[in-house]
């Protein structure tokens, strides 16, 4: 799956942009949705007023990402209005058990993202209480910054662990994700590919989406 990441989009024109990368079955699977605060990482973007707007412009799935402290209080009321995904941060979450109970009775998926320096085996319990597991291969905070490979270990490992059965859930890769990284990304067994500035960043997003797709499954 692909899933552009909006934040390298026209902020002014967010419809538009998201209509530009189509939708399940011609284009987007989901659009990416970072919601950063300006205390857990170094940038601000947008929230829940501007989500509830991009929900209603949009029938492709919402993929949030919540870059922001305390997602114990907030990341519930993603849910409620209406978005697929509600990721947080591992490195942000009190409790990271409830709040993917409270997301599920809220009526979204559950995601739990970790940073690229945070190891995955102390949160592997955790996982059982999640559909999505967002590997950062960049640090936070910003769109076109630099693929870290090293990520892809935590990637196999959980590949691994979905695959004999331990875990169930979807592997997604967040950061640096180009027509040069995404083949070693998906061999390594990404799901969901998130792509900001590879997306927006071409002369024809659609376009961009497609041949990122073809060069995962090649
Ligand atoms: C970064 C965000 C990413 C960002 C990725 O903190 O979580 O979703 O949009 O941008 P690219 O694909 O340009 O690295
Ligand atoms: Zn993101």
């Amino acid at each position: 799956m692909i899933a552009p990441s909006i934040l390298s989009a026209d902020f002014a024109r967010l419809s538009e942009e998201m209509a530009a990368v189509g939708g399940p079955g011609q284009g987007a699977d989901w659009l990416h949705v970072d919601v950063m605060d300006a205390h857990f990482v170094p940038n601000l973007t947008l929230g829940l007023p501007v989500v509830e707007s991009l929900l209603r412009s949009t029938g492709t799935p919402l993929d949030c990402h919540l870059m922001i402290d305390d997602p114990d209080r907030w990341a519930p009321g993603y849910a409620e209005a209406g978005a697929h995904n509600v990721t947080v941060h591992v490195e942000a979450a009190e409790d990271p058990v409830s709040l993917a109970k409270n997301l599920h009775a809220a009526g979204s998926n559950a995601g739990l993202s970790i940073k690229p320096n945070t190891p995955l085996d102390p949160y592997v319990e955790l996982l059982r209480h999640y559909d999505t597991l967002l590997i950062m291969s960049v640090e936070p905070g910003f769109g076109g910054q630099k693929f870290i490979t090293d990520v892809l270990d935590k990637v196999r490992s959980a590949r691994r662990m979905v695959d004999t059965g331990h875990l169930n859930l979807l592997v997604e890769i967040d950061g640096g994700i180009n027509n040069d990284t995404i083949e070693q990304a998906a061999e390594a067994g990404v799901d969901c590919f998130v792509a900001g500035s590879a997306v927006y960043g071409a002369e024809d997003p659609a376009g961009a989406v497609e041949r990122l797709r073809s060069q995962a499954v090649a």
